[in-house]
């Protein structure tokens, strides 16, 4: 059976048309363009290319975008008085401050500055504790995008046997959380990580296999059954001389051997990525109209 390519671009490019669409009525009806702020921390390659694209998609979006930059060697108090305006700037509905942070830097700490109602990247402990009791909150970018993607493609997931590969608490977490809620992945969850000894076993019986732990070509045909439906988190520059920006983004997912023993899968890129930029604006969206927090 061949399988299905699940489009990531297509998906968000559609949904950042129908956020459009809401957004030029609000403002019809004088209501507040959404204004998202984005903080970033030196010139890591990685990092200012996501930021790009999150400027790029607020564009697309009818929304307000503002970038505020900062050298490699900020300070702290410098960072957390950055936060403390986005905090208090009544024209910013939400804001996110792109990681990772240099080392110097405690990230948790400045996640823990953020306004909770402001943080649209879902990362702080109010957020992330309404999300594990199913309260509405932000919702983290990359596992929103998943279950958004797995929606939009009528794959049911109910029952399932899930495995997770990764457990951070930007992607494997929260997706472990979400995957194995009632209204929401209804299925029988299980993460897999560095130290885990039957890894490999877990894959093989997986129904669904979400690969988030940034090692390209991670997972192979001997790890995947047939028929099954394979998400890849991986976005790892890898260098390729070929290449006209010198490197290959590769997922953690060995794509050309894996990709015909399954139901489902995502390319790299295309997949994934798109959909996380795309659930961010959905959330700045819901920050625009105060959905979850007055
Ligand atoms: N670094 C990698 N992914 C993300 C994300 O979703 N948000 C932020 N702020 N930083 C990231």
């Amino acid at each position: 059976m061949e399988y299905q390519l699940i489009d990531g671009k297509a998906t968000a490019y559609a949904i950042k048309q129908k956020i459009a669409e809401e957004v030029k009525e609000i403002l019809s009806k004088g209501g507040k363009q959404p204004h998202l702020a984005a903080v970033l921390v030196g010139h890591d390659g990685g990092s200012e290319t996501y930021v790009k694209n999150k400027v790029i998609a607020c564009e697309q979006c009818g929304f307000k975008s503002t970038l505020i930059r900062f050298e490699e060697n900020v300070t702290e108090e410098e960072l957390l008085a950055c936060v403390d305006q986005l905090n208090n700037d009544n024209d910013v509905d939400g804001f996110i401050v792109q990681l990772p942070l240099p080392k110097h830097i405690d990230e948790q700490k400045i996640i823990m500055a953020i306004d909770y109602r402001k943080d649209v990247d879902g990362f702080h402990p109010i957020n992330v504790g309404r999300m594990v009791i199913g309260l509405p909150c932000f919702i983290s970018a990359t596992p929103l995008g998943i279950l958004t993607l797995l929606n939009y493609y009528n794959i049911s997931t109910s029952g399932k046997k899930c495995v997770i590969l990764g457990r951070s608490n930007i992607v494997g977490k929260p997706m472990a959380q979400l995957m194995m809620q009632k209204h929401l992945g209804d299925a029988t969850v299980t993460v897999c990580h560095s130290h885990s000894k039957t890894l490999k076993e877990e894959c093989r019986a997986a129904d669904i296999i979400i690969a988030a732990i940034g090692v390209p070509n991670f997972v192979t045909k001997d790890m995947v059954k047939k028929g099954a439906i394979v998400i890849d988190v991986g976005t790892t520059r890898v260098p390729d001389s070929t290449a006209k920006k010198g490197f290959k983004l590769t997922g953690d997912v060995k794509f050309d051997e894996v990709a015909p023993l399954c139901s489902y899968i995502t390319p790299v890129p295309g997949g994934v990525g798109p959909m996380t930029i795309c659930s961010l604006m959905k959330n700045t969206l819901s920050a625009g109209k105060k959905e979850y927090y007055k």
